[in-house]
């Protein structure tokens, strides 16, 4: 969603804002706009659509050392230029970015219009600008102070005033906020990954903090009054592979490629097959605090939610510790029991998302212990949390999670090795499964090296008014991963069913032609989904089987058959996804979608 970057410093500041909001893109957004401060003057350029509409409305060179830029995502007022950031008061004094949501905002308005303000957009932003301009007597981080004190909501801004030509202000209550430390110069961004080029040193401001960024100094100040309590000055992980899309179309096919080499990093020093065990420093558990978990419930939002109910599946069933998986929005809205002896995971890729940040703060508050299983390093989540794992995955920029659920899913079962370990696995049962863990890479680079015949299936689909997955036990999740990546960037309706569920009503979807995208690898629920198979069948429907290479029946049972290799029965999700992967890439392919960032959509959901 809306991303933030500021630059003050010796640099040209134009070129260096548009390179940060290019990082951004992956995001999602609607429009784009910087300020940047030439002479004395606060210039500002704002285009609907792409970043390439707005680098393309500004000279290649400007002469300023100072701005801020944004990519909106709307959520108050239409897609228009007028609603794009940055916004300014009257005179253009002061030029404000903003992510999250002012609830108080239209009193705010009403209160600023009766006093002859006149608003040139509908968002809840604008009034912060005039707002600041208010009480603007020569003080900026007061005025800043005093404005933020009026308004409810959440925020990350960032603000820069015509009359202080090396000032950037940053404040954060709910929205993250990054400041990147270089050398005669600083920066700000809502997303460590627009900084990258440029330093890899950054202090993440907490809830309740203000930023004041000069060229050649940060402070951090409460706004509450005050100093922030000291930070340490944190690295950004190392960037994995290839940067930008390398020799592929689209960074999907990319991340979907790069597999193999994200759950070896996640793997990596954690599963030790000759002490049959695995260990995740960043859990902070004993032995003994595992044993003594009463629970374990998963919490996470779209495939982050997915791979958490692969987790719960593995961990009951192979841990035998009673575990769920619920959607982070529901968990903090329902004012959930929490279980002072349990354990909770926080599922997210991007550590940004609300509801799953919103559902921290709901077990925190009640005492439980929430820990993260995060990729982006130093995201809110994995602060919130202060304890958990990190996947590694290296940065996923197609708005569809591919490579990260393949890592989540991972670091769950090496929980689930751990756990079970000290209670139901032997030894030599342990040591077997964690060489299997440690092979997965290499199925799965088999796998990609050689998918089958994806392009039939794809036939299907492309032509089909609906499409149905199904699967059980674990192949469920993996199924609705399939439907929702379906759903995501092609646009093809479908949905995704325990095959045990179909008699209960799905079934009566089904057509002639229809096609049906079954989960059946060699685990305990082979046998009854070969029967909802041969019961789909028999309605006619056209079926696409994932199934391990070898099973000839269900091979026989398949109009197309794509064959993964033989894993482990618990660790199929790890291989059945990939097909599923691919065919939603190439059926969007087929269909001309925008792949990498496709309608409504946003990679990083950062309001409620
Ligand atoms: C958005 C993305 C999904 C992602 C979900 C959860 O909907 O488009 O790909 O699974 O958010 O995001 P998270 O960063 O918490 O894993």
């Amino acid at each position: 969603m809306c991303g933030i970057v500021g630059y003050v410093g010796h640099r040209d500041a134009g070129p260096v804002l548009l390179d940060g909001l290019r990082r951004l893109e992956y995001r999602g957004y609607d429009s784009a706009g910087v300020a940047i401060l030439e002479g004395e003057n606060l210039t500002i350029r704002r285009e609907v659509g792409q970043v390439s509409n707005l680098a393309a409305s500004m000279p290649e060179r400007t002469t300023s050392h100072l701005g801020i830029a944004h990519t909106r995502w709307a959520t108050h007022g239409g897609v228009t230029r007028a609603n794009a950031h940055p916004h300014a008061d009257t005179e253009h004094r002061v030029a404000v970015a903003h992510n999250g949501i002012l609830d108080n905002h239209q009193v705010i308005r009403r209160n600023l219009e009766a006093e002859g303000v006149v608003f040139r957009s509908d968002t809840d932003t604008e009034v912060l600008p005039h707002l600041i301009r208010k009480f603007y007597q020569g003080d900026p981080v007061e005025a800043l102070r005093r404005a933020l004190s009026e308004v409810r909501g959440t925020y990350g801004v960032a603000v820069v005033f015509a009359d202080h030509p090396d000032l950037i202000l940053a404040a954060r209550n709910g929205s993250p906020l990054v400041v990147g430390l270089g050398e005669g110069e600083n920066f700000i961004a809502s997303d460590s990954h627009a900084l990258v080029r440029y330093t890899r040193r950054v202090i993440y401001l907490e809830d309740g903090e203000l930023a004041v960024v000069k060229s050649d100094d940060v402070a951090t100040l409460r706004l509450s009054g005050g100093r922030a309590a000291p930070h340490t000055v944190e690295e950004l992980e190392p960037v994995y592979g290839v940067e930008g899309k390398g020799e592929f179309a689209h960074y999907m096919l990319k991340e979907i490629h790069e597999q193999p080499e994200s759950i070896a990093r996640c793997l990596r020093g954690r599963v030790l097959p000759e002490e049959g065990n695995a260990r995740l420093g960043g859990f902070e558990m004993s032995p003994r605090d595992l044993l003594a978990l009463s629970r374990v419930q998963l919490l996470g939002c779209g495939t982050s939610f997915h791979a958490g109910l692969v987790g719960a599946l593995s961990i009951e069933g192979l841990a035998r510790v009673p575990s769920s998986a619920e959607i982070a929005s529901e968990f903090r809205s329902r004012n959930p029991v929490i279980a002072s002896d349990g354990l909770y995971l926080a599922i997210s890729q991007s550590g940004e998302t609300a509801d799953t940040l919103g559902a921290v703060k709901e077990v925190q508050v009640k005492g439980g212990r929430v820990m993260g299983v995060v990729n982006v390093v130093g995201s809110s989540i994995a602060r919130s949390c202060g304890a958990g794992v990190y996947i590694h995955s290296g940065p996923e920029v197609a708005v569809a999670s591919t490579k990260a659920f393949t890592s989540q899913v991972t670091a769950l079962f090496i929980f689930t090795l751990m756990l079970a370990r000290t209670r139901t696995l032997s030894p030599h049962d342990a040591s077997r499964l964690a060489r299997a863990l440690m092979e997965a890479p290499e199925h799965v680079r088999a796998y990609l090296a050689s998918p089958g015949p994806i392009q039939e299936a794809v036939r299907l689909l492309v032509a089909a008014r609906y499409a149905l997955f199904m699967g059980r036990g674990v192949s469920w999740p993996v199924a609705m991963e399939g439907a929702l990546k379906l759903k995501e960037i092609a646009y093809i309706p479908c949905e995704a069913y325990p095959a045990g569920e179909m008699k209960h009503g799905p079934i009566a979807m089904l057509e002639k032609g229809t096609p049906v995208i079954a989960i059946v690898p060699q685990d305990e629920h082979h046998e009854r989904t070969l029967s909802n198979i041969q019961e789909v069948k028999a309605r006619g429907a056209s079926i696409i089987g994932i199934f391990t290479r070898g099973d000839e029946e269900a091979e026989r049972l398949s109009d197309v058959a794509l064959p993964v290799p033989v894993v482990d029965p618990l660790l199929t999700p790890l291989v059945t996804v990939l097909p599923l992967q691919l065919l939603a890439y190439q059926a969007a392919l087929a269909l001309g979608r925008d792949i990498d960032r496709p309608r409504n959509l946003a990679k990083s959901v950062t309001v409620e």
